[in-house]
């Protein structure tokens, strides 16, 4: 009798962990794979975005990015803060915002000699 609510939180573990399991993998809360990154009125192409490239082969950490959100789960766009042109609450606008993130990282990567993109180009791609 003893050993019952120790059963219990094993089972209580499996049941939650698969329930985070299918809850992670559903196709509803997964980000499209690339997201294609537009601002409104854009002039430029839109940017292709992999999780799969940052998070799994980079091993980038969820919240370098999300940097407001702990679970980062179910993350608010960035456009929710950065505004398209004004500073709302110290945010900078969407522009400075995803340069700032994309291209200082990428730097950083090509002056350790690694390959990522630097070029307007090589993200706003045609
Ligand atoms: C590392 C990737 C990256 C590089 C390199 C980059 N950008 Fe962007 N840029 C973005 C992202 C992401 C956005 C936001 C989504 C969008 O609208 O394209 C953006 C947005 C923009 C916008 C506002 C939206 C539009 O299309 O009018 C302009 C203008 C822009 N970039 C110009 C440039 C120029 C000029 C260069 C080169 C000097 C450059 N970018 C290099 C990622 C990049
Ligand atoms: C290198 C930067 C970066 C990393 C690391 C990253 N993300 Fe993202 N993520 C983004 C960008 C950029 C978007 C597009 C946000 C937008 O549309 O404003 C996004 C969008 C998402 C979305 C879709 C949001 C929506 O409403 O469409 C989810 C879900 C998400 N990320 C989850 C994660 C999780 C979970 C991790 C860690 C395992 C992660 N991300 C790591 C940059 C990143
Ligand atoms: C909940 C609001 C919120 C969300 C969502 C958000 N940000 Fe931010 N961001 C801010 C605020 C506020 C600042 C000002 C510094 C601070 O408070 O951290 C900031 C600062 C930044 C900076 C530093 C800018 C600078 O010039 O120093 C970058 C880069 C950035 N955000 C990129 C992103 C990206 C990319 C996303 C989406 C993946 C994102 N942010 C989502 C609110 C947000
Ligand atoms: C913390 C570092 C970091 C941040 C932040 C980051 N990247 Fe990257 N990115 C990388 C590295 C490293 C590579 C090279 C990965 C490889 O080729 O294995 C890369 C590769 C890419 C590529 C080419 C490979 C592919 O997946 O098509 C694109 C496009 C790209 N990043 C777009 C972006 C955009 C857009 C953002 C901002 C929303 C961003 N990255 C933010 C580190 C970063």
């Amino acid at each position: 009798m003893r050993r019952k609510p120790c059963v219990v939180v094993v089972y209580f573990l499996i049941f939650f962990g698969f329930f985070h399991l299918s809850n992670f993998a559903s196709a509803q809360k997964k980000p499209a794979e690339p997201i294609m990154l537009t601002l409104e009125g854009a002039k430029l192409p839109p940017v292709p975005f992999s999780h799969t490239t940052h998070v799994e082969k980079g091993k980038i950490e969820c919240v370098t990015c999300h940097h407001k959100d702990k679970d980062a789960k179910e993350p608010q766009a960035c456009g929710t803060c950065h505004l398209l042109k004004e500073v709302k609450d110290n945010a900078v606008p969407a522009k400075d915002a995803f340069h700032k993130n994309c291209q200082t990282c990428h730097k950083e990567n090509v002056a350790k000699g690694n390959a990522a993109p630097v070029k307007c180009n090589e993200c706003h791609k045609k």
